[in-house]
């Protein structure tokens, strides 16, 4: 029997591949306006790296991550996510002395071992963005309106829900508070009362209806900020409303990770049948330094690539499909040969060429020709080697001319190509 990818792990094919292709060139051309730069960092990490920084207590850690021993007995995890990696490799690399704010992206595969369904899946690919070295309202303001404009600049809509999660001056407080109210509930689930002595903040994101219609009257963390916290927080809002991107204060938002401090934010459209998570990020001020670096602040956030690719599918406008330049029709093994140099020769160029290789009818390679969408088809067989004059076919006008063969090969192809831009 043939062997099958595992599940939850896909393949991304032509015909797809082209959507990926949109989404992280528009991507990364919006990351360069505002000044990001691509860092690429390994997707196998030492296992307390994402202890230490997502949290030991979370879902993540507890139980979806890919871990193993390797050779040599050290644990080593597939990462989860891209936060932690960048960021050991910010400290590793000493880039927080080449430059006081670093604006670093990665677009990559991550691994958790989730139950798969639709948009999501155990190997899936973010746009992960961090912002280290800065706390200043405004950013997270820009932040934000980056991640509004990605989606916008792709045609696709989702509203942002925001929230602050204070910091370690003002959280234990709220966790106190949240206790308490917890400790009044008599029916919670399992997980809520494990939670409730792991991590209380936690709760708030449980899944069970009958927690969620209680946690309705939970205390908001937005009544217990520090009054730094509540400052911080009022401005990040004037920052969304000087850019006018729209959003909705949730003050029952928590994340699935630890790290977070202050603001945390989320881009959820309903567009994937239950509402879904397109991207999700947040301020994490303490983490750099608990990882071993210095004491930087940070801020980021990532898009689930899956969850994009989904969205534009199902939205269906399709993308453009690809063009081919030229399609040369060659008859006969001399015309074929003649064929085979000139497509090497054009596409060094830089023009995308195909012929076909198979001997082929003249009928079939102009079908060949129309389905590739070729712009220009050139037709060559023993005739118009012998007259030394090849005809090229303007595909969509359905006008001819003739085109001189012979002489030297690149300066042919140079006269070819200016004919095909003319
Ligand atoms: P996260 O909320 O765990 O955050 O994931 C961010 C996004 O990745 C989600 O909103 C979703 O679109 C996508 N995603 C997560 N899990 C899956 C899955 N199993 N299948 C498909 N898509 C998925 C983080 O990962 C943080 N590192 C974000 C961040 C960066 N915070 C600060 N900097």
């Amino acid at each position: 029997m043939a062997v099958k990818a595992l599940k939850g792990f896909k393949d991304i094919v032509p015909g797809e591949v082209e959507t990926w292709q949109f989404i992280e060139a528009t991507a990364r051309d919006i990351l360069h306006r505002f000044g990001c730069s691509e860092i690429k960092v390994p997707i196998l990490e030492k296992t307390k790296l994402f202890k230490r920084s997502i949290g030991e207590t979370t879902d993540i850690v507890e139980k979806e991550m890919y871990t193993f021993s390797d050779r040599n007995g050290s644990s080593l995890t597939m990462r989860p996510e891209g936060t932690a990696p960048v960021l050991r490799a910010y400290i590793e690399n000493g880039l927080h002395a080449a430059k006081p704010i670093q604006k670093l992206y990665t677009i990559g595969p991550m691994f958790r071992h989730e139950r798969p369904q639709k948009g999501r899946l155990r190997q899936f690919h973010q746009i992960s963005v961090e912002v280290l070295g800065t706390d200043l309202p405004r950013v997270d303001a820009e932040l934000m309106a980056m991640a509004a404009l990605i989606l916008q600049e792709l045609g696709l809509s989702a509203s942002l829900e925001i929230n602050s999660l204070g910091c370690p001056s003002c959280r234990p407080d709220f966790n106190k508070a949240l206790l308490d109210f917890i400790g009044t509930i008599d029916d919670l689930c399992d997980d809520c009362l494990r939670r409730r002595q792991t991590n209380p903040l936690r709760v708030l994101d449980c899944k069970s209806a009958n927690c969620q219609a209680h946690y309705r009257n939970a205390p908001s963390i937005l009544d217990h900020l520090c009054p730094a916290c509540a400052d911080h927080f009022s401005a990040v809002k004037k920052g969304l409303d000087l850019l006018a991107v729209p959003y909705a204060v949730n003050p029952f938002m928590v994340r699935g990770l630890d790290y977070y401090t202050r603001t945390t934010f989320e881009l959820l459209t309903t567009d994937l049948g239950a509402q879904s998570t397109v991207g999700a990020g947040g301020r994490y001020d303490g983490l750099v330094a608990q990882l071993g670096g210095p004491a930087v602040p940070g801020i980021g956030f990532a898009m689930g690539m899956e969850r994009l690719a989904l969205l534009l599918e199902e939205q269906g406008d399709g993308l453009p499909e690809p063009e081919l330049d030229l399609f040369i029709a060659a008859i006969g093994p001399p015309a074929q040969d003649e064929a085979f140099r000139m497509s090497h020769a054009l596409r060094s160029l830089g023009l995308s060429v195909a012929m076909d290789h198979q001997d082929r009818s003249l009928k079939n390679q102009m079908k060949q020709a129309g389905r590739a969408q070729a712009r220009f088809t050139l037709i060559l067989g023993d005739a118009e080697l012998e007259k030394g004059e090849a005809i090229l076919r303007n595909m969509a006008s359905h006008d001819q001319i003739a085109v001189a063969l012979g002489g030297e090969l690149s300066a042919w192809s140079l006269a070819l190509a200016d004919k095909l831009f003319d």
